[in-house]
C-alpha cells in the first residue's frame, strides 16, 4: 500500500525540484497528466537566466527583472529569485546538468559556461544546454536525480481532477486531490500538503508555443477550491513563433535575436528602431506588439542571413550547432537559418499570473502550495524577463518544499483503491475547446479593448451553457480552460490601463499606481503588494 505525506501535481522543473526537497521529510507522490517528459519545462529553448558573477551581477539581474516587469514586479519575490540563482544552478551542476561550455579551441574561455543575451537583459547571463535544448536537459537531470530517491513515487498518465477540501475545517483546508488514471479509474489521495506545479495555460489561446498539456489545470482547480488568483490578465505573447500556414507555432527562441538575428518586415526593412532603442532585444511585450503592427502590411521575418559570431575575431557562428533543435525543425520546412528568412508572429507563451502565493509557495487557503508557472508571486510583474522561468521553477519549487515540511502532522496517508469512473466524453469537446481558443485569441489576445473583452465574456457565457460534463481528461481540460479564460477576461476588462503584456487600445496609458489584480470566487479587486 502506497503511503503519501506530500502530493505534488506536475512533473516540470518546479514539481521535480520540490519533490527532491520534500523527499528529505516524507513520502512524496508526483502526479503527471502525461509521461514525465511532457511539460512546458522540456520545451524551454533559450535557457536559464542566472547571475553567477557575485553581488553586483545579482543586483543587475534584479534591476533587469524589475524594469522588464513594468513597475509591477514584487521586489521582494524578485530578490529572492535572483539571489538564490547561483545556488540553484550549482545544485543542478552537481546533479549532472550539462550546460554548454566554451571549447578548448577558445583558450581564454575554455571550459567556462557559455552565456547569451535575450530581450531586456543588459548583460549576457543566460546559460543554455544542447544549444537550444536547455529545458530538456534540466528536466532530464532533475528526473534522473528524483528517480534515485526512494521516498519519491512518480505516477504518470494521471489527471488531477479536483482538490479535496476539508469542509469541517474553518478555513477550508486542502487535504488532498482526486486523481483520474488513463484507464478511467478514480482515486482520492490525501496528504499533509499539496503542491500545484502544473504549469501554464497556453492552450487557452488558439496560437501558442505551449504543448497540449498546458491547460491551466492547477490554476482552475485552486480557483474552484476558493484560492485567490493574481494578475491573470498578464499573458506573455512570445514575439517570434514560427508562422507558416499549417505548421505548428514552434518557438523561434529569443536567443536567435540574442545572437544577432534581425527582424524585418515584408519590405525588407529592419523595423525595431522605430519602436525601441533596444531594437530586437527590447522587452518582449514591445517586440510582440511591434511585430503585430508590422504584420498588418505583410509577413514579418527573422533574418540571420547577415551572419553572426565574433566580429572582432572574424569568426562566423555555426548556426546549426548553436541551434540544433530549431535548425532541425526548419529543415522540415525547407528552411535554413543562415540562408532563409524565417516567418514569425507572436503566440501565447507564458502566464505571468496564477495562483497567488507568498515567496514560500503558500496559497491563500491552508494546505495548498503552488510553484512555477501555475503560481503568481508577483516576481514577473506585468512582463517576465526572458529565461527567468526555469529559475523561477527551481527557486520557488525549492522554497515551497521547505515550507510544506512544516505542514506535517502525524503519519502519512494510505492511498485508497480506485473506483471505475470512465464517462462517455459526450458532446463535441474538441469543438468547445477550439471555439474557446479562437475567441480568446481574437478578443483577449495581444491587443485588447473593452468591446472585444465584452465579446469574449459573452462568448464564454454562451460556452458555459454547453460545458462538457463527463469525467474524462479532455472534458476536465475543457472546464479548466473555461475557468482560466473567464478570469483572464474579467481581470483584463477590469484593468483600465496598458502595462507590460496587457495592452488596452482604449486605455493606452499607465495608471499612476501599479496594482495587482486578485480574483477570488468571481470577485475582482486590485491590491498593492508590500
Ligand atoms: C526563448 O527561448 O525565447 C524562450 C525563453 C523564455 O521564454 O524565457
Amino acid at each position: 500500500m502506497m503511503v503519501v505525506d506530500f502530493l505534488v501535481v506536475g512533473g516540470g522543473v518546479a514539481g521535480l525540484r520540490a519533490a527532491a526537497g520534500l523527499a528529505e521529510s516524507g513520502r512524496v507522490l508526483v502526479v503527471t497528466k502525461e509521461g514525465l517528459s511532457e511539460s512546458n519545462t522540456a520545451y524551454a529553448q533559450g535557457g536559464i537566466a542566472v547571475a553567477m558573477g557575485g553581488d553586483e551581477d545579482v543586483a543587475l539581474h534584479l534591476a533587469d527583472t524589475i524594469v522588464a516587469g513594468d513597475a509591477l514586479v514584487h521586489a521582494q519575490a524578485a530578490a529572492v529569485l535572483v539571489e538564490q540563482g547561483p545556488k540553484r544552478v550549482e545544485e543542478l551542476l552537481a546533479w549532472g546538468t550539462r550546460f554548454d561550455r566554451y571549447a578548448a579551441d577558445d583558450p581564454a574561455r575554455a571550459g567556462a559556461l557559455m552565456k547569451t543575451r535575450e530581450g531586456a537583459h543588459t548583460v549576457p547571463r543566460i546559460l543554455h544546454a544542447h544549444g537550444d535544448g536547455t529545458g530538456w536537459e534540466i528536466a532530464a537531470s532533475l528526473l534522473r536525480h528524483v528517480r534515485g530517491l526512494e521516498q519519491v513515487e512518480l505516477m504518470e498518465w494521471t489527471t488531477t481532477v479536483e482538490l479535496v477540501v476539508d469542509s469541517d475545517s474553518d478555513a477550508g483546508r486542502v487535504v488532498g486531490a482526486k486523481l483520474l488514471d488513463a484507464a478511467g479509474g478514480l482515486r482520492e489521495v490525501r496528504a499533509h500538503a499539496v503542491l500545484l506545479a502544473s504549469g501554464g495555460a497556453g492552450q487557452v489561446y488558439s496560437d501558442t508555443t505551449n504543448p497540449a498539456v498546458a491547460t491551466g489545470d492547477g490554476i482552475a482547480m485552486a480557483y474552484r477550491a476558493g484560492a485567490e488568483l493574481m494578475d491573470m490578465e498578464f499573458y506573455q505573447f512570445h514575439p517570434t513563433a514560427f508562422a507558416m500556414e499549417g505548421a505548428p507555432r514552434f518557438l523561434m527562441s529569443e536567443a536567435l535575436r540574442g545572437e544577432g538575428a534581425w527582424l524585418v518586415n515584408a519590405r525588407g526593412e529592419r523595423f525595431m528602431g522605430r519602436y525601441h532603442p533596444g531594437l530586437e532585444l527590447a522587452p518582449r511585450d514591445v517586440v510582440a506588439r511591434a511585430i503585430a503592427r508590422e504584420a498588418i502590411d505583410g509577413p514579418v521575418y527573422l533574418d540571420m542571413r547577415q551572419g553572426t559570431g565574433n566580429r572582432e575575431q572574424g569568426t562566423q557562428m555555426d548556426l546549426k550547432a548553436r541551434f540544433p533543435g530549431i535548425s532541425k525543425f526548419l529543415e522540415g520546412y525547407g528552411l535554413e537559418l543562415a540562408r532563409d528568412l524565417i516567418p514569425v508572429r507572436p503566440a501565447a507563451h507564458y502566464l505571468m499570473g496564477g495562483i497567488r502565493t507568498d515567496v514560500n509557495g503558500r496559497a491563500s487557503i491552508p494546505g495548498l502550495f503552488a510553484a512555477g508557472e501555475a503560481a503568481c508571486t508577483g516576481v514577473h510583474g506585468a512582463n517576465r524577463l526572458a529565461s527567468n522561468s526555469l529559475l523561477e521553477g527551481l527557486g520557488f519549487g525549492a522554497l515551497a518544499a521547505e515550507a510544506m515540511k512544516g505542514e506535517v502532522r502525524g503519519s502519512g496517508f494510505e492511498v485508497q483503491g480506485r473506483t471505475e469512473a470512465r464517462g462517455d466524453e459526450g458532446g463535441d469537446v474538441e469543438g468547445f475547446i477550439a471555439e474557446l481558443q479562437g475567441l480568446m485569441w481574437r478578443d483577449a489576445g495581444l491587443l485588447r479593448d473593452a468591446a472585444g473583452l465584452r465579446r469574449a465574456q459573452d462568448g464564454l457565457a454562451e460556452l458555459r451553457e454547453r460545458m462538457p460534463q463527463a469525467l474524462t481528461r479532455r472534458a476536465q481540460e475543457a472546464r479548466n480552460l473555461h475557468a482560466v479564460a473567464q478570469v483572464i477576461v474579467q481581470a483584463a476588462l477590469g484593468r483600465e490601463e496598458s502595462r507590460g503584456a496587457h495592452f488596452r487600445m482604449d486605455f493606452p496609458g499607465k495608471a499612476k499606481v501599479a496594482l495587482h489584480s486578485v480574483v477570488e470566487r468571481g470577485r475582482l479587486r486590485f491590491v498593492e503588494l508590500v
